[in-house]
């Protein structure tokens, strides 16, 4: 896949608008990870330092109904302006009369933060009336945010049509490190996929039932398999409703001489908490108000065991409720080990490195950690991406 790049452009003197995604993490106003945004620095500093003047648009959340105070990126402006050590002068919307006031008084070298572009419905919608307008700020688009490059928002793909799209360094970077990953990989390969939902894993789990030698489950997902087997799962977060989909998948893995490996033992409570009562136990004795938050230490084992021989390892997900300390253990063992093994190991997805984060795992020990979660499942998937088509050479 060739894509044009901001190498392949003459900046000087140019205006960019540069879709980022700054989707950060957040408890209040504090960011909890910003993997997204150091991630995003050699972009602005490339453009910034080739003559550019530099406007950044993002999204964070899910705003339902236009502006959520507490979804407003002015925390991410100070994070940034901190981390780029300049200042970033930032607006209270995306577009109207302010916006076009700052843009005006941009100078070369300067940064301008739009407001978060999702209190507007036309940006989800992909309006082309309002795409065209946040392209009128700018001479060229820079896509950079390779967690969003699967969404066909107005900020992703719409503003494409309007003026000519590169791809920024970031997007660069994803597209030629997960690349590999859709062609002739080295054996063993195992892909360890956790996370609370069957949904947006079952594409992935398709696509690499053909290709891999091994599907580890955890998390909530996993449940699903396990109550699938005919297993009492207690009051496990599960998707009953999914239970003929994971007995599909189960037989296509069959099929496709993949081991589709559900966890023989899990950590229990009745309730989620800090300071609970826990028990390590076989599936076969999860039962009434049980609720299966972690894998057992055996199968962590068995997992580590798996992981150790492969040679090519995708990991999405956690395997349990790593947020809480007596269901961490599962993930963080795992992935204390993966920063060890010889494989090539990819990463992504949100609270993947989120637990790196909490754990203290340098995201250097492993071959490539996305900053895309659903980008890098679709992308893996080899589905065309809206946000990559455009930038296509
Ligand atoms: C992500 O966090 O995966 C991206 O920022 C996309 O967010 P979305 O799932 O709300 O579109």
């Amino acid at each position: 896949m060739k894509l044009r790049t901001i190498k392949d452009v003459d900046l000087k003197g140019k205006t960019t608008i540069v879709r980022v995604d700054y989707n950060v993490p957040m408890e209040g106003s504090i960011i909890t990870d910003d993997t997204r945004i150091r991630e995003s620095i050699p972009t602005i500093n490339y453009l910034l330092g080739n003559g550019a003047k530099v406007i950044l648009m993002s999204h964070l959340g899910r705003p339902k109904n236009g502006p959520e105070d507490d979804l407003r990126l002015n925390p991410v402006a100070d994070k940034l302006s901190q981390i780029i050590g300049k200042p970033v002068i930032k607006v209270d919307d995306c577009v109207g009369p302010e916006v076009e006031h700052a843009v005006k008084a941009l100078q070369s070298g300067q940064i301008l933060m739009l407001e978060n572009t999702r209190f507007h419905k036309e940006e989800e919608a992909n309006d082309p009336e309002f795409a065209k307008k946040l392209a009128s700020y700018a001479d060229i688009f820079v896509s950079d945010g390779f967690g969003t490059v699967h969404r066909a928002h107005a900020s992703t793909e719409g503003i494409a049509h309007h003026i000519p799209a590169y791809a920024g360094l970031l997007v660069e970077k994803e597209i030629n490190a997960l690349s590999p990953l859709l062609g002739t990989v080295e054996h063993p390969f195992v892909v360890l996929l956790g996370g609370a939902k069957i949904d947006t894993k079952i594409g992935v789990i398709k696509t690499y039932i053909k290709k891999a030698n091994t599907i580890l489950l955890g998390g909530g997902l996993a449940n699903t398999f396990v109550y699938a087997r005919g297993f009492d799962v207690g009051e496990s977060l599960c998707e009953k409703d999914k239970m003929e989909l994971a007995q599909e998948l189960m037989i296509e893995a069959q099929e496709n001489n993949c081991k589709l490996v559900t966890p023989g033992g899990a950590i229990v409570a009745d309730e989620i908490g800090d300071d609970v009562i826990t028990a390590d136990m076989e599936i076969t004795g999860v039962e009434g108000n049980m609720q299966m938050l972690d894998i057992g230490e055996k199968s962590t084992d068995k997992y580590i065991e798996i992981l150790k021989g492969a040679k090519t390892i995708i990991w999405n997900g956690p395997v349990g409720l790593y947020e809480k300390e007596p269901f961490e253990k599962g993930t963080k063992r795992i992935a204390q080990a993966l920063a060890k093994v010889e494989g090539k190991t990819y990463l992504g997805g949100g609270d993947t490195l989120d637990a790196l984060k909490k754990f203290n795992i340098d995201p250097k020990s492993f071959t490539h950690v996305s900053t895309g979660g659903g980008a890098m499942l679709e992308f893996l998937e080899g589905i065309a991406l809206p946000g990559i088509k455009v930038l296509e050479a």
